[in-house]
């Protein structure tokens, strides 16, 4: 097993979360330098995490740090630019989500990963409990049969101080609201349990906070194996949850929780007559590991061991991205949109807002008061 020398760029709130995680990795990753614009920012956090370089340019960290993997921690409008920076110079890439604000951008990827060599992967630590790989292997299976209905809620609070940081609640700064910041963890573990998604149809909303995105979005998704879902991401529910829960032939998947789950979180019910082969099946997995970003940067160590593709690779990331990009383009456009729908071209492959469209929507049906009295 290698030690990965990793860098951490953007040190704010979510760079603290991957440097405590770092720590968690039984030495598999050495925290070797760190990059931010804001010189204090970045003292203070190479100081309280022992980091021994720190950079205020990710040019100047590439070249001279030389680090196998640098985790992308900055605001969502920079992931595409610095990832394609990073892979350029043959590093791989671990992107905070949302890993582009546009179906456009994402592919950018492409051709620079297949000529660096170097690879980008997302962070979408849900993926990465033993509960959600068990449950990925036994839905469609013989134990719990085909999947055949499910809902998928993120029901989350945000007061509008939430939007204060100068780069939240913009379209060209994350690329949307809660469909694209929040709710993504959610549905992305959802396809990851289910597979591809095929259609959807979906309302967004701004409803209560001073934000010019949306606050709300509601969808109905049918997936390739037949499936349907239904799906809602909210920042406006103060009873606070992330729940998922499928309906299998035999067995009800369900998982409630809200940032992270341990097994504990997920429940199993077996239909009437099929509780021991459902009992067992569950039973027979390894259960023990919980979600997070330490469990997914030991899969992304153990992929770059074998020489496997980065779990969170772009093909997968792509596909959450373009359910994002389809729910906006069935919330603005009244009507449904299918998988590979939208490609060059489309209003909705170069921006979540389809070329200004959806904040005309939003605008016209927003029920919130003006931005300045909703923040008094
Ligand atoms: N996976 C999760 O559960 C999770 C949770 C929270 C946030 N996030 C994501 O993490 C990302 C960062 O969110 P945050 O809350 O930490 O933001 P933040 O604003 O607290 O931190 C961003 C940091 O990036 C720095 N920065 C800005 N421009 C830079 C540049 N050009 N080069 C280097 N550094 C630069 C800023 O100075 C700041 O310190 C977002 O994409 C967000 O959606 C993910």
């Amino acid at each position: 097993m290698r030690t990965y020398r990793v860098a951490i760029v953007g040190t704010g709130g979510i760079a603290a979360v991957h440097a405590d995680n770092l720590a968690r990795t039984d030495g598999r990753a050495q925290l070797v330098a760190a990059c931010d614009v804001d010189q204090g920012r970045l003292d203070a956090f190479a100081g309280k995490h022992g980091i021994p370089a720190t950079y205020l340019t990710l040019a100047d960290l590439l070249t001279e740090a030389k680090p196998d993997i640098v985790h992308l921690c900055t605001p969502p409008m920079l992931h595409i630019d610095q990832a394609l920076q990073c892979l350029a110079a043959g590093v791989n890439v671990l992107s905070e989500k949302p890993p582009a604000l546009s179906l456009a951008d994402f592919d950018r990827l492409e051709s620079a990963q297949t000529q660096g060599g170097a690879q980008f992967s997302c962070v979408f630590q849900h993926r990465f409990g033993d509960a959600s790989t068990a449950a990925q292997q036994l839905i469609g299976g013989t134990d719990f049969g085909r999947p055949l209905v499910a809902r998928c809620d993120t029901l989350w609070y945000r007061p509008d101080s939430y939007w204060d940081l100068p780069w939240r609640g913009t379209w060209n700064a994350e690329g949307g609201g809660p469909t694209m910041g929040h709710g993504i963890h959610q549905f992305d573990l959802l396809l990851h349990l289910l597979g591809p998604w095929e259609e959807v149809t979906a309302v967004a909303a701004r409803q209560a906070r001073a934000t010019s995105t949306e606050d709300l979005s509601a969808a109905l998704v049918r997936f390739g194996n037949g499936a349907v879902a239904t799906m809602i991401n909210s920042l406006l529910s103060p009873r606070e949850t992330s729940d998922i829960r499928i309906d299998c032939e035999f067995a009800t998947v369900e998982l409630s929780h809200l940032y992270g789950y341990s097994t504990d979180n997920w429940t199993i019910t077996a239909a009437p007559g099929h509780e021991d082969q459902v009992t067992r099946a569950w039973n027979s997995k390894p259960l023990e590991r919980g979600s997070g970003h330490a469990a997914q940067f030991l899969a992304m160590y153990d992929a770059l061991d074998a020489g496997r593709p980065l779990p969170g690779d772009a093909a997968s990331a792509r596909q959450t991205l373009e359910l994002a990009a389809a729910i906006y383009a069935s919330a603005f456009t009244g009507r449904a949109v299918r998988r590979g729908e939208i490609v060059s071209g489309h209003p909705f492959y170069g921006g979540m807002d389809g070329d200004g469209l959806g904040a005309k929507v939003l605008d016209s049906t927003a029920l919130n008061r003006p931005a300045v009295d909703a923040a008094v």
